[in-house]
């Protein structure tokens, strides 16, 4: 119990100290995913009722939203009081539109069963129980009601600097494997009673600038950050010179990807 709620403050704490930097490096970089994940909902015809958006982190799902149901209630939901403060910036002038923190994998009981879509891009890896959330998501939805997921899986690239981070960590870090829950995903979906309506694993190109660039950035507004706060500086520098070490020189191109699974109720 403990454990859990320490390990949602550091998460809270890193996305806190990544926000503004999160939004100028990684948003322009995973905005395809998130307009998949958003087409997801936007293509179908919704029930009523308010479109979720648990981990809306900054809310770059906000504008595609708002283009295709400008009246509709949509609520972003995230652990980060600093994520939610600039999602609020942009949910300025909005007031069908509401950003508040807190846990997703918890949502409130006045969602239950009243929910038209629940849509969420690169959270549920990061949840404690990502298959409970997903089951909770499910609840959220009325008759007819679409939820759209796009998530980073424990793999997704051979080559590029997400799989050197990953095997760089794994050097320096006891084995640790938390993705059997992958594999039970889609089962989860429909032994709660939905359909599984899309599971893929899309891929983009994405580019840094160099090694360098990319590493920093994870570390100080990314992925990395509520690792850099567990270790500390001394653990982050070793794994810096490691991954440097390994990387190759120069602008760095790669096609991760990421999966995509939608479903209805
Ligand atoms: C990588 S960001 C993605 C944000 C946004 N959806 C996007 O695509 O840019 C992940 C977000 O999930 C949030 N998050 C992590 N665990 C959470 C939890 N248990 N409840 C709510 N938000 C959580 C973090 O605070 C962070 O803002």
């Amino acid at each position: 119990m403990q454990e859990n709620a320490d390990r949602l403050a550091r998460l809270a704490r890193a996305w806190d100290e990544s926000a503004a930097g999160y939004e100028a490096y990684f948003v322009p970089r995973f905005a395809p995913w998130v307009d998949l994940a958003v087409a997801g909902v936007t293509d179908a015809d919704l029930p009523d009722g308010a479109i979720l958006v648990p981990c809306c982190g900054t809310f770059p799902e906000l504008d595609r939203l708002i283009d295709r149901f400008p009246d509709r209630e949509i609520v972003g939901i995230d652990l980060s009081p600093g994520m939610v403060e600039l999602a609020r910036d942009r949910a300025a002038g909005r007031p069908h539109v509401e950003a508040i923190v807190g846990d997703a994998q918890a949502l409130d009981a006045r969602w239950t069963g009243r929910c038209a879509a629940v849509v969420s891009v690169f959270g549920l890896q990061q949840l404690p129980d990502p298959l409970a959330a997903v089951r909770a998501w499910l609840d959220a939805l009325r008759p007819g009601g679409r939820l759209s997921v796009v998530f980073w899986p424990d793999v997704t690239e051979t080559d590029g600097p997400f799989a050197l981070v990953a095997a760089v960590i794994r050097a320096n870090l006891p084995a640790y494997d938390d993705s059997r829950w992958e594999s039970e995903l889609a089962a989860a979906v429909t032994d709660h009673g939905a359909v599984l309506d899309r599971d893929e694993l899309p891929t983009f190109p994405m580019t840094h600038a160099a090694a360098a660039e990319y590493f920093d950035a994870a570390a100080h507004s990314g992925p990395l950050r509520s690792l850099a706060i567990a270790r500390g500086d001394a653990f982050m520098d070793r794994l810096r010179a490691e991954f440097l070490r390994r990387a190759p020189a120069g602008e760095w191109r790669h096609d991760p990807h990421a999966r995509l699974i939608t479903a209805h109720r």
